[in-house]
C-alpha cells in the first residue's frame, strides 16, 4: 500500500460530481490518499468535469494547460480526467493533452484503484464503459467531513432526451440504486452526524428503486427516509415536471423532514420551444403542476432551470417564458444562453443570432434577480429553521440553511453547528439572510 499519498480533486458541474469526487476520494483512501487543497503538492490531481455547455466541457483543456508545469516539475505526479468530459471525449482528451494519465467515465469509478496501478507502471489508463456491476455496491464506506449535510445519489442517468442534452449521452440510460442500498447508506451518514441529506439523480424524481417485492416511487423513498432518526431534513433535486407524481407532492404535505424548496425546471414557457425541446408538456401543464404543489406545501419555494436563445426561439417565445415566470415566482433559478452540444438533436439545428440571445439572457436574469430579491425580502421578519453548517465569516457566527435552501447567518455559540435552531431574519441580501437565535428545537 502506498501511505502518505495525497490527492487533489478540482469538481466543475453540477451536485452530482460533488458526491462523485467524494466516492472518488473514498475509493482512493485505502490506496493512502488523502485529499489536499493545494494541487502543487499532489501525487494524483484528478478533475471531475462536465459537459452540459461548450463552456464547461472547455474549462478542462484550459485547467490541463495551467498543470502542465506541475507535471514538468514532478513527473510521478498522475494527472485524470474523470466526469462528462471524460466519458464523452475519451481517448480524445488524451490526443489533446498527452499528459493526461488517467480517462474515467462516471460508471467507472470504482475501478480507480486498479486504473491508477496501471498508471504507477507507465501505462496510460483509459476506462469510459457502462460496466455490468454495480459501481455504489464496491466504492465502500462514506466519510462524510464533519458536515451536518451530505448527498446520496439515489439515481442516475436519462431517458428523457431533451434535443439540446448531453446527459442521456453521458451519464446513460436511467438507473436507480436499490431501496435497501439507498436506505443503508443514509443510516449510515446519520449515524455519523448528518442531519440533512439531498438526493441526487439527474432525474431524481424518476427513481423507481426496488425492494424485495415491489418499485418504489420517489414518494414512499421519502416516507421511509423521513423515519430513519436523527435525519431531520431531506430534500432533492433535479426533477423533471413529468415525474412529478401524487404521492411525491403529497409527501410534501405529510412529512415535515422533506424541506419545502423545489428544484423544477422548466426550459422555456413557449409551447413551441418546449414542444421542440422534446420537454413532452406544455406551459399550462408546468403552472398547473405548480398550483398542485403549492396545495399541498403553501410556502414552497421554487427554483428552475431556463435555456434561452433555442433554435428557432422568436421573440413571441421568449415573452412566454417571461410570462410564465411572471406567474410562477420563483425565489432563485438558474439561466443559460442555448449551447450546441455534438450529438444531441438540437445541435443540427440552424442557431440564433448570439447577441439576440445575450440580451434574452439580460432580460430574463433581470427579472429571476428581482423574483429572488423579493423571496429574499419577504423573509425579513420571519422566523425560520436554520441547520448551522460552519463557522461564518465573522467572529461568533454561523452559518447555516433556512429550510428553504437559503443561506443564513447569525451569532450563535460553534457548539451548534450541526444542530437546528430557530432564527428570526432581520435582514436580506440577494444571496444571503441576516438573523437572531430564537431557540433550539426540543428534538421530537
Ligand atoms: N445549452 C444550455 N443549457 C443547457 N442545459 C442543459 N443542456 C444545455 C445546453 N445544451 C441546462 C438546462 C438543464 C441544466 C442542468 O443545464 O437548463 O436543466
Ligand atoms: Fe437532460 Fe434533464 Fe432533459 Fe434528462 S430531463 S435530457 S438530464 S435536461
Amino acid at each position: 500500500m502506498a501511505d502518505g499519498k495525497k490527492l487533489f480533486i478540482k469538481t466543475y458541474g453540477c451536485q452530482m460530481n460533488v458526491y462523485d469526487s467524494e466516492r472518488m476520494a473514498e475509493a482512493l483512501a485505502p490506496e493512502g490518499y488523502s485529499q489536499t487543497q493545494d494541487a502543487s503538492e499532489a501525487d494524483l490531481i484528478l478533475l471531475n468535469t462536465c459537459h452540459i455547455r461548450e463552456k464547461a466541457a472547455e474549462k478542462v483543456y484550459s485547467e490541463l494547460g495551467r498543470l502542465k508545469p506541475l507535471k514538468a516539475a514532478n513527473p510521478d505526479l498522475k494527472i485524470g480526467v474523470a466526469g462528462c468530459v471524460a466519458q464523452a471525449e475519451g481517448e480524445e482528451i488524451t490526443a489533446r493533452q498527452p499528459m493526461v494519465d488517467l480517462v474515467v467515465g462516471p460508471q467507472s469509478y470504482h475501478r480507480l484503484p486498479e486504473m491508477l496501478a496501471r498508471t504507477q507502471s507507465g501505462r496510460r489508463a483509459i476506462d469510459t464503459e457502462f460496466p455490468e456491476e454495480d459501481k455504489f455496491a464496491r466504492l465502500g464506506a462514506r466519510s462524510t467531513r464533519g458536515m451536518p449535510t451530505a448527498f446520496l445519489t439515489v439515481q442516475e442517468g436519462c431517458d428523457k432526451f431533451c434535443a439540446f442534452c448531453v446527459v442521456p449521452y453521458t451519464r446513460g440510460a436511467e438507473v436507480s440504486r436499490p431501496v435497501a442500498q439507498v436506505m443503508a447508506e443514509a443510516r449510515e451518514l446519520t449515524a455519523r452526524g448528518v442531519r440533512e441529506i439531498t438526493l441526487l439523480g439527474q432525474n431524481v424524481n424518476a427513481y423507481h428503486g426496488a425492494d424485495e417485492s415491489a418499485t418504489w416511487g420517489l414518494g414512499r423513498l421519502l416516507r421511509a427516509l423521513a423515519r430513519i432518526e436523527g435525519l431531520e431534513r431531506i430534500r432533492y433535486t433535479t426533477s423533471h415536471p413529468n415525474d412529478m407524481d401524487d404521492d411525491l407532492i403529497a409527501a410534501h404535505a405529510d412529512c415535515a423532514e422533506v424541506m419545502p424548496y423545489l428544484h423544477l425546471p422548466v426550459q422555456s414557457g413557449s409551447d413551441r420551444i418546449l414542444k421542440a425541446m422534446n420537454r413532452k408538456h406544455t406551459a399550462a401543464q408546468y403552472l398547473d403542476l405548480i398550483a398542485r404543489i403549492r396545495s399541498a406545501r403553501p410556502d414552497i419555494l421554487l427554483s428552475g432551470d431556463f435555456i434561452v436563445g433555442f433554435p428557432g426561439e422568436t421573440e413571441r417565445d421568449f415573452a412566454d417564458t417571461l410570462a410564465l415566470v411572471e406567474a410562477v415566482g420563483y425565489g432563485q433559478a438558474y439561466s443559460f444562453k442555448y449551447s450546441p452540444r455534438p450529438g444531441t438533436p438540437a445541435a443540427e439545428k440552424p442557431e440564433i443570432a448570439a447577441d439576440v440571445a445575450s440580451d434574452r439572457l439580460q432580460r430574463l436574469q433581470a427579472l429571476l434577480a428581482d423574483q429572488q430579491a423579493a423571496a429574499q425580502r419577504a423573509m425579513v421578519g420571519r422566523e425560520t429553521a436554520v441547520l448551522f453548517e460552519k463557522p461564518g465569516r465573522e467572529p461568533g457566527q454561523l452559518v447555516g440553511k433556512s429550510e428553504y435552501l437559503q443561506a443564513v447567518h447569525a451569532l450563535a455559540p460553534a457548539d451548534m453547528i450541526g444542530q437546528i435552531a430557530r432564527v428570526r431574519i432581520t435582514a436580506a441580501a440577494p444571496h444571503s439572510l441576516a438573523g437572531e437565535l430564537v431557540a433550539v428545537s426540543e428534538p421530537v
